[in-house]
């Protein structure tokens, strides 16, 4: 006799529920006309380009739903678009109407194949940008003095261009696989630069930037103040990636300056020589990629002691020594590529069975990628 009317609240409940809900679903974001129109307009201007031949009609959007549910759309309350993420698609062709969004905040086309420059576009006319990623999809020439007016960037990924080339010429090599440098087809020899504007126009006024990633950008015109100028200008850096960018040394000490950054990857640059400071500055860091630099001479060996670094890259420094110290049990380093470095002296016992130790945590604790590759 009870449980009727427990059954009949437990229904209003669950109505009560469903409703709360489906108006959740319903109400905020509903596809605002101008907004929907001009997300048509790109799809019709965008085609499916699987190893950069047309191939069909990008068609993603199913033009009879509410465009706010539209894969990779996001929209605020008001029903505009405020993120786009057509990231990994295959696609090439023109993308001028994402610059009628004018309320964007994030857009990510990342790992496409445009093979084209960015000269065209009109990045200024999207102010409230705060995260833009055009990382690895064949963009090359220069890049655009109107991404420098995007103040509120928070992250700036423009990385790594050649990698769709690189995978295209992958397929195309007979061999599947290794791919011979001398024989760089013409695309690979023009990566996405910055001369004209410059490093420093671009970023003076991206203060809010916590995350940079310019890995690949050819940066070697007028490359000696990069250090300093990054330094003073993007005091919220948490992550800087320019690795291969032709950046020349020495690493500057203003870099200590940066209080939030943990992560450094400058890979590839001639950079040659470390700063005094550069305990303090690495003091910070949880990774740390100095590789191929041209370093030579002692590292500092406290660096591998820091409490808070897990990774360090040196490898590739043909005439760099590093000295093992004794790791302590409580040390935070799980990886430390060293291959193409020279140690002279002897490695200790306590390193040969701390590495041990380390490789059987990786066995049991299903971490990707982590290596010790010690080269004496
Ligand atoms: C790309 O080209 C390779 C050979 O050139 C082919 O095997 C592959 O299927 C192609 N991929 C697509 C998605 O068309
Ligand atoms: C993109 O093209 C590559 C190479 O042809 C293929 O391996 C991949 O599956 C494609 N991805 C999509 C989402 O079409
Ligand atoms: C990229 O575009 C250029 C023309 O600007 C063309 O010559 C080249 O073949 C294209 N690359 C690929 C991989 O389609
Ligand atoms: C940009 O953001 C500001 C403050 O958040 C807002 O007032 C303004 O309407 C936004 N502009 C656009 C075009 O979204
Ligand atoms: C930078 O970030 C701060 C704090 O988040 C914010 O108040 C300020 O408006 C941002 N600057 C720009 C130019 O967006
Ligand atoms: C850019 O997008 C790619 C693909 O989604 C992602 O792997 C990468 O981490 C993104 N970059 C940043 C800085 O978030």
């Amino acid at each position: 006799m009870k449980t009727l009317p427990f059954l009949v609240s437990l229904f209003f409940l669950f109505s009560c529920f469903l409703s709360l809900v489906f108006s959740l679903d319903d109400l905020p974001m509903q596809c605002l006309d101008y907004q929907r129109s001009s997300l048509l307009q790109l799809q019709h201007d965008l085609y499916y380009s699987p190893n950069f031949t047309f191939s069909s009609k990008f068609e993603l959007w199913d033009v009879k739903t509410d465009c706010c549910w539209w894969e990779g759309v996001t929209c605020d309350a008001f029903g505009h678009v405020i993120g786009l993420d057509l990231s990994y698609k295959n696609i090439s062709g023109s993308f001028d109407s994402i610059f009628d969004l004018h309320h964007l905040q994030h857009l990510n086309l990342a790992g496409n194949n445009f093979n084209t420059t960015l000269l065209s576009y009109g990045f200024d006319k999207l102010p409230n940008l705060t995260h833009l990623n055009l990382s690895s999809s064949c963009f090359h020439g220069q890049i655009p003095v109107k991404i420098s007016f995007l103040t509120r960037l928070v992250s700036l990924d423009l990385s790594n261009q050649d990698d769709c080339y690189r995978i295209y010429y992958h397929f195309l090599d007979p061999h599947n696989g290794i791919y011979d440098d001398d024989l760089l087809p013409y695309e690979l020899q023009r990566p996405l630069k910055l001369e004209n504007p410059d490093f420093k126009t671009l970023i003076k006024n991206l203060r809010n930037l916590t995350e940079l990633n310019l890995d690949g950008v050819d940066i070697s015109f007028h490359s000696i103040k990069w250090c300093k100028t990054t330094s003073l200008v993007l005091s919220k850096l948490q992550v800087l990636r320019m690795s291969n960018c032709g950046l020349k040394g020495p690493l500057c000490s203003s870099l200590s300056k940066l209080a939030f950054l943990s992560k450094l990857f400058l890979g590839g640059n001639p950079i040659s020589s470390l700063p005094p400071n550069f305990l303090e500055i690495s003091s910070r860091l949880v990774s740390l990629s100095l590789a191929n630099c041209g370093l030579s001479g002692y590292f500092p060996t406290e660096i591998l002691l820091l409490p808070k670094i897990q990774s360090i890259d040196l490898s590739a420094n043909y005439d760099l020594m590093v000295e093992f110290p004794e790791f302590p049990s409580s040390s935070a380093l799980r990886i430390l590529s060293l291959s193409g470095t020279y140690f002279g002296g002897k490695v200790p016992e306590s390193i040969a069975s701390e590495a041990e130790l380390r490789i059987k945590e990786l066995a049991k604790s299903f971490m990707p990628a982590i290596f010790w590759i010690l080269c004496i």
